[in-house]
């Protein structure tokens, strides 16, 4: 029911009393006028609740008695967990005295309540002005400390891991060491029974300690233990000496488009990461396609001035360097694409993945003052977006080497 192009409000009253539908919509239009409000209506709570689901709204007037549910009821059937709130911003219609009515609806996540006897112009915009204002408000903490958690739990997990990871990898060296010997000395016993069964068994030992040992190197590269190198870069360039690896990584049946902006803008970045961090979305991409299907890498600049800094969450206005890798994949589910970036998250199958990918992609974004955000839909393929912060005016390559 949003558009850009109608800037009007959408507001959903949903009241089985057509009497006072129409008092919370005259009260309303005492404030906006005709182009500046939409009303639509809802006289049973079965039918709001299809109407919620499909659409969004600026604001819900919700009775709390409907025929066929009441309003409570409705609220938890659209309460996000998540963000602990309702899906858009609720104003409950209460009858008098139903104090601890009003006290489970703000509960169950409606902003506000009014009572009936109470509606006019003046407390009808003041509880939707004040409703839009606490949901606006509770969705930008939950994200900032959404983010938070998020960066928390990498540290943690990055403490442990490198610590872990470097252990592991003595063992791992004692182990591939004694299997090449026992390797080169069997090799020597030509003709003595059960050998090719031996040499079998050296063999899935040898696969299982390099598939560990793979793994522990990507371990250090998400913990950090190689320093990163920053250096000023056209990110166009790096993506030109990826691709040239892509035909190898993804077969025959993927269609590869590639779309780099000219004038790009120089960013700040250690090239191995970026690099790393293309072919991990790559063959992530590439899994998702099962072989068939087609691959976007797109380059930009992007300036976000800071009127528009709440359209991209968290975002710090400035002016960034884009960069999408997109896929017509199986796409994910909200509650997979919630945690992708989340060490160790996989949906693979044991021994196909190790979840670390994205881990390390959002490690190395983060690292340089960037932001990565995904869009995804079941069925309907995957897009990421890095922005990662464009070098400032008079800052220029030599100036950064010179201080960086
Ligand atoms: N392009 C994509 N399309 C669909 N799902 C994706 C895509 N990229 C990532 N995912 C999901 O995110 C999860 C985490 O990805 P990540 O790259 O961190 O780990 P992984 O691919 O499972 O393992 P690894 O990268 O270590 O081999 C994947 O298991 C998959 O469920
Ligand atoms: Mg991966």
């Amino acid at each position: 029911m949003k558009s850009v192009t109608n800037p009007a409000l959408d507001v959903l009253i949903v009241d089985d009393n057509k009497i006072d539908r129409e008092a919370v919509k005259r009260s309303l239009f005492h404030t906006y006028g005709q182009g500046d409000l939409v009303v639509h209506e809802a006289g049973m709570g079965g039918a709001a609740l299809q109407m919620l689901k499909d659409s969004r709204f600026d604001c819900v007037f919700l009775d709390y008695r409907l025929p066929d549910m009441d309003g409570l009821s409705l609220l938890k059937k659209i309460y996000d967990a998540d963000a602990g709130l309702a899906k858009d911003p609720v104003v409950l219609l209460t009858g008098q005295g139903s104090e601890n009515v009003m006290i489970e609806a703000l509960r169950s996540g409606a902003q506000d309540y009014l009572s009936k006897d109470n509606i006019t112009s003046a407390t009808i915009n003041i509880a939707m002005i004040k409703a839009r204002e606490i949901f606006k408000l509770r969705r930008s903490w939950k994200q900032a400390e959404d983010r938070l958690h998020q960066a928390q739990k990498m540290e943690a997990v990055g403490q442990l891991t490198s610590g872990i990871a470097h252990d592991f990898n003595n063992l791992l060296t004692v182990i591939l060491g004694n299997v090449h010997n026992i390797r080169r000395r069997i090799d020597l016993m030509n003709g003595v029974f059960g050998l090719r069964e031996i040499q079998e068994k050296i063999s899935l030992i040898e696969s299982a300690a390099n598939r560990g040992a793979e793994l522990v190197r990507r371990l250090m590269v998400f913990t950090r233990q190689r320093a990163p190198l920053p250096q000023a870069v056209n990110i166009n360039a790096c993506i030109q000496d990826t691709a040239l690896l892509l035909n190898q990584i993804l077969g025959d049946g993927i269609n590869v488009r590639i779309s780099l902006a000219e004038n790009l803008c120089m960013t700040v970045i250690d090239t191995g990461q970026l690099e790393n961090a293309i072919i991990n979305m790559v063959l992530n991409a590439r899994d998702a396609m099962d072989g068939q299907g087609s691959l976007g890498i797109g380059t930009g600049n992007f300036f976000l001035d800071s009127g528009g800094s709440d359209k991209v969450p968290g975002m710090a206005a400035g002016q960034y360097v884009m960069l999408t890798v997109s896929d017509t994949g199986h796409g994910m589910r909200p509650d997979v694409a919630a945690r992708i970036f989340e060490p160790f998250f996989t949906t693979k199958e044991a021994g196909k993945g190790s979840g670390l990918g994205l881990s390390m992609v959002y490690g190395f974004v983060k690292e340089f003052g960037g932001y990565i955000f995904v869009d995804s839909r079941e069925n309907a393929g995957t897009t990421f977006r890095i922005y990662l912060p464009c070098i400032k005016s008079g800052q220029n390559e030599e100036s950064f080497q010179e201080n960086g």
